[in-house]
């Protein structure tokens, strides 16, 4: 985005509720108010809820209409990801949706949403619940050159892309809770993230990865077993003005900068001084579920592979590469983030 339409941007969310003049725009600006509405015409056309009345100015609305492809790819700064893209009103799960597109050839980058999931799958067989327009569910189709054993570094990749889109898009400090869940400030969870996978013996076919981000909804949206423990950007104030096309636009284009440096570089490593950047897991009391057996202990580091190294007392330290954590104790203070 060219640091004119952000600042008009800043402008239009700093006036909150108000109308900002073309003319107040146009002086702060130091252009003309015709190259002002250039800018705003762009902005709508990506997406973004501006409202404009004559006499009066212009301003940021709340919410947005339903996605679209065409807006989408608008405003995407990416070469692939994306750049074959559909939106669906309603689907059972997009990453079904994608795996049987990946199947049937669809080429890397190949991205699908829904406005609706009736059935979202969550990791560990749970649901994913994906009500109408309040959120992102998207999934993606990759085709990396990479043995098997290197996939859920990926996942480990892809939240860190995300987090950090999310953050510069929306301005809400979200954390990543090992291995690819992002959480708010108060611990709610607001991603989740599942990759799927199609393999011959050694190799990858294709990974389908699911991103599922909370966007509009309201603590009394969520069913009462999710009301204490989910949570969205809106409710985590965010902009004031949260926009899903351009928050897919940024993520798409976050994942693919990140996707091409993992496989031009070999792997998790550069990524790993981020993900610590971002963390919320290092130096807490953590319970670890694997398919065979849960530990208990303190999460102390991550290595250049991205497994969480985890002190389970009398001097033992597990590598764990694949598992959920779930956090001992209350959520109110950041391993990663002091
Ligand atoms: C988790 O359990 O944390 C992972 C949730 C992943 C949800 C997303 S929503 C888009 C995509 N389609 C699905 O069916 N699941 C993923």
């Amino acid at each position: 985005m060219t640091d004119v339409r952000a600042r008009i941007l800043q402008a239009l969310r700093g006036a909150g509720e108000d109308f900002v003049s073309g003319e107040e725009l146009s002086r702060g600006l130091g252009i003309s108010r015709t190259a002002v509405w250039k800018h705003i015409r762009y902005l709508q056309a990506v997406g973004y809820p501006i409202e404009a009345v004559r006499h009066r100015g212009y301003r940021l609305l709340h919410g947005e209409g339903p996605l679209r492809a065409d807006r989408i790819q608008a405003g995407l700064a990416t070469s692939r990801f994306g750049r074959h893209l559909e939106v669906l009103e309603t689907v059972d799960s997009t990453n079904r949706y994608a795996f049987e597109a990946a199947e049937r050839g669809a080429p890397e980058g190949y991205a699908v949403l829904a406005e609706r999931q009736t059935g979202g799958k969550g990791r560990r067989g749970r649901p994913w619940f994906s009500p109408p327009g309040t959120g992102i569910w998207m999934s993606l189709v990759l085709r990396p050159p990479l043995p098997l054993h290197r996939a859920p570094q990926l996942t480990l990749m892809t939240a860190v892309s995300v987090a950090e889109a999310v953050r510069s898009e929306t301005g809400v400090p979200v954390v990543i809770k090992w291995p690819n869940d992002l959480l708010l400030p108060d611990g709610r969870k607001v991603c989740g993230i599942l990759l799927e996978m199609s393999a011959e013996t050694d190799h990858i076919r294709f990974i389908v990865l699911g991103i599922g981000l909370n966007v509009f909804q309201r603590e009394e949206d969520f069913p009462e077993e999710l009301r204490h423990s989910a949570g969205s950007l809106a409710m985590a104030g965010g902009h004031r003005t949260l926009c899903r096309t351009t928050l897919v636009q940024a993520v798409l284009g976050a994942l693919e900068r990140d996707y091409d440096r993992y496989i031009a570089e070999g792997g998790f490593a550069p990524f790993r001084s981020r993900w610590e950047a971002l963390n919320a897991t290092l130096g807490r009391a953590v319970s670890v579920l694997m398919t065979d057996r849960t530990i208990f202990g303190v999460a102390r580091r991550i290595d250049d592979e991205g497994a969480l190294w985890v002190e389970t007392g009398g001097g033992r330290v597990e590598r764990v590469v694949s598992a959920e954590v779930l956090f001992d104790g209350p959520f109110h203070t950041f391993g990663g983030m002091d």
